[in-house]
């Protein structure tokens, strides 16, 4: 199996910038790859990622079912065929980021998101999960404009604890989570994400 490469933090964290700059790198030395972003990547998540990004409020528990159905699809139509065929594959957010904004977010029951999400994902775990750490205020702040979906108007005390839900599960498993501090410049950062990777490949 080919690695799987995870990149999570709040919104403006700079975290699809560097997977996007990882994504090149691997290209660049001609490694198969392919990139993916949650929630969309199939046909029914991208129809999900709609609901998801719109401004119809959702209760907590159908949120959560959507942002887990997504995941579903993308795990078996696209994750785990390309790392059975040795194609390294990047994601822009996977299930760290339900636990991070549903469970600690929302405050909804963890064990019952740990539980979707086993079920969603069949127990895939990546084998690295790159953390984009930055404060609530730093990453709103860099987001330009007009707030651009319902978790961004979400007010900041939900993002203070999106980021502790993201810290705890980096501090529970920390072999598998690089934490970086995303006020660093881009490519101090992915040196750093490259440091970790190269032994993966
Ligand atoms: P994303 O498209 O990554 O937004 P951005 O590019 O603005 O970071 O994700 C959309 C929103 O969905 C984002 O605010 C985080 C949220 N989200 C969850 O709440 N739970 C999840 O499981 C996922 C994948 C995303």
């Amino acid at each position: 199996m080919a690695p799987f490469i995870v990149f999570e933090g709040l919104d403006g964290s700079g975290k699809s910038t560097q997977a996007r700059a990882l994504y090149r790198r691997l290209k660049r030395r001609g490694y198969p790859v392919l990139s993916t972003r949650e929630p969309g990547g199939t046909p029914l998540g991208e129809v999900l990622r709609r609901w998801l990004k719109g401004r119809r409020p959702l209760s907590a528990v159908s949120e959560l079912s959507l942002f887990v159905a997504a995941r579903a699809q993308l795990v078996r139509e696209v994750v785990t065929p390309a790392l059975e065929a040795g194609t390294t594959v990047i994601a822009d957010r996977y299930a760290a980021s339900t636990v991070a904004y549903q469970g600690y977010g929302r405050e909804m029951d963890l064990a019952l998101v740990y539980e979707l999400n086993n079920a969603a994902t069949g127990g895939l775990i990546p084998d690295l999960t790159v953390l984009l750490d930055l404060a609530p205020e730093k990453a709103l702040g860099r987001k330009s404009g007009e707030l651009s979906d319902a978790f961004e108007a979400a007010p900041s005390d939900f993002h203070t604890r999106v980021r502790k839900g993201y810290l705890a599960q980096a501090a529970q498993d920390p072999d598998r989570w690089l934490v970086l501090d995303a006020a660093q410049p881009k490519r101090a950062l992915s040196d750093q994400v490259w440091t970790k990777v190269q032994p993966l490949l």
